[in-house]
């Protein structure tokens, strides 16, 4: 069912070094800062031949990734995000299979609908499906 990988989200305690690291260090293509207030977040793309990596640092108070930063305070992968055809078809399967899904479906970041799904279902990985 799933299909391209299409980004891998990684939360950074500062947005210009995580920056700098892939820009300068790794010569990647990066984006300039997006902030995205109805998620709590400010956006960096990092954008591959093959994928993207969502550099992600909290915005505002209430952010839903403050919690993740203070666990991990030099950052982390936060989650995968995977396309699918049909969310709706996606969020049929997953209450099929038993796989618990956070919330429903709702508009994700990219203004496309998304489902996240329960780390404890996905091999410890917050996992992110996304109508392409
Ligand atoms: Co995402």
């Amino acid at each position: 069912m799933i299909g391209k990988l299409n980004h891998v989200a990684i939360v950074v305690p500062d947005l210009e070094a995580g920056t700098a690291v892939y820009r300068d260090t790794l010569g990647a293509k990066v984006s300039a800062p997006q902030d995205v207030p109805e998620h709590g977040v400010t956006t960096v793309f990092v954008e591959l031949p093959n994928t993207k990596i969502e550099l992600l640092h909290p915005l505002g108070s209430g952010s839903p990734i403050a919690k993740f930063l203070e666990n991990n305070p030099s950052g982390g992968i936060h989650h995968v995000c995977y396309e699918v055809e049909d969310i709706e078809v996606a969020a049929s399967r997953m209450e099929a299979q038993g796989a618990r899904a956070l919330g429903g479906i709702k508009i994700g970041a990219h203004n496309k609908p998304v489902l996240f799904l329960h780390p404890k279902d996905f091999c410890g990985t917050l996992v992110e499906l996304e109508q392409a």
